[in-house]
């Protein structure tokens, strides 16, 4: 077992049946073998640096009805809100004085916003913070939006695979949305030139190990510069409510071998793995991640933006995020710094 972590090391591809067995025998000091080589891997290009993305979470309208998620369309209960541009440019000025150098705007898929809104968006943040990267995550478009907003400035995409299995996707979500159609989103991105991410949510409901094994291979051949990882948490009130959260060790042990996988990749320690553990944001930075995301959405409609319940961080101003993550980050060797932090080619 520990050898297979030494071939992934080496840049050698595991077969499924070699991943699936680390998946489903991994043990604690397996684990802890493979977090030093994933950290090393990462300080070798990024050193003991964690790069800092400026979450802010424009709207929680979405014309979508993902099983998982709090902000599907029917979700009657969900108090819906929108940020106006101003409101956006406001919260990336409080972003930029505490150091953020990208501003990642995410929201539902909201029909409200015109393809030309959202450039203006773009446009507006560019114009105010030019040696900003700016990352949207505003789920499938077709190839022409996607290029007009490359056009106005937007540097990078985040939109997550969720699962590279048919039936799985399926009943993850209803009928209209497909797999397909998500790659085919993810290969436009790419062709345009956007620095992409993908990714999944470990321990989402039917999710099996042969799952998680194609969603590694998958994300292998895509190479794509940021991978976001994080564990499935139940929403109340949503059709997953009674499933079970992914867990933390199998998250961390996943970040782990992507981050083997994809030596220079950008990877997350997410909201979502702070809110199953206390520490597990620094313990994602330990297993391999260089990336956090501080909420910088205003605090008024924070709460809003409910993917899952008990999510973190949804009473503190911005200002005390960034406190609270320095010292995190800090106290486990790393320093977060001001930096736009962008992909670095190998
Ligand atoms: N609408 C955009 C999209 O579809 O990519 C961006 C917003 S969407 C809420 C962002 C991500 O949140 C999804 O890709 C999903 O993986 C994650 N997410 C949604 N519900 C979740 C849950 N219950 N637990 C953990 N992550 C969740
Ligand atoms: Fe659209 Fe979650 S269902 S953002």
């Amino acid at each position: 077992m520990f050898e297979l972590i030494d071939q992934l090391e080496k840049n050698q591809i595991l077969s499924k049946e070699e991943l699936s067995h680390l998946l489903n025998h991994y043990d604690s000091e397996m684990s802890q073998y493979l977090f030093a080589k994933a950290r090393a891997v990462s300080q070798k290009y990024y050193g003991n640096t964690v790069f800092r993305r400026g979450l802010i979470e424009f709207t929680n309208y979405c014309k979508n009805d993902c099983y998982y998620c709090g902000i599907r369309a029917s979700n009657r209960q969900a108090v819906r809100y929108r940020l106006s541009k101003e409101e956006i440019l406001s919260c990336c000025d409080t972003g930029y004085n505490l150091g953020f150098r990208t501003f990642v705007l995410q929201g539902g898929e909201d029909l409200h916003y015109s393809d030309e809104e959202i450039c203006s968006i773009i446009l507006s943040i560019k114009e105010k913070f030019p040696e900003c990267a700016v990352t949207l995550s505003i789920g499938e478009k077709s190839y022409e939006s996607y290029k007009k907003y490359f056009e106005s400035g937007a540097d990078r995409y985040l939109l997550r695979h969720e699962t590279s299995n048919p039936d799985h996707y399926n009943k993850l979500h209803p009928t209209n949305l497909t797999i397909s159609k998500r790659k085919k989103c993810l290969e436009d991105l790419k062709n345009i030139g956007y620095q992409v991410g993908t990714g999944f949510m470990v321990g989402s409901p039917y999710q099996r190990t042969e799952d998680i094994v194609e969603d590694l291979l998958f994300i292998k051949e895509f190479s794509p510069a940021m991978i976001g990882v994080g564990p499935f948490i139940p929403h109340h009130q949503t059709p997953f409510a009674k499933e079970m959260a992914g867990t933390l060790e199998l998250t961390l042990f996943v970040i782990g071998l992507l981050r083997l996988m994809n030596p220079n990749a950008l990877i997350p320690a997410t909201t979502a793995l702070g809110t199953i553990d206390p520490n597990g944001r620094e313990l994602g930075i330990l297993s391999g991640a260089n990336v956090v995301m501080p909420n910088l959405s205003p605090v008024t409609v924070r709460k809003n933006y409910e993917l899952y319940d008990n999510k973190i961080c949804t009473g503190d101003e911005a200002a005390e995020c960034k406190v609270c993550l320095d010292s995190r980050m800090n106290r486990i060797g790393y320093e977060i710094v001001v930096d736009r932090g962008d992909f670095v080619e190998i």
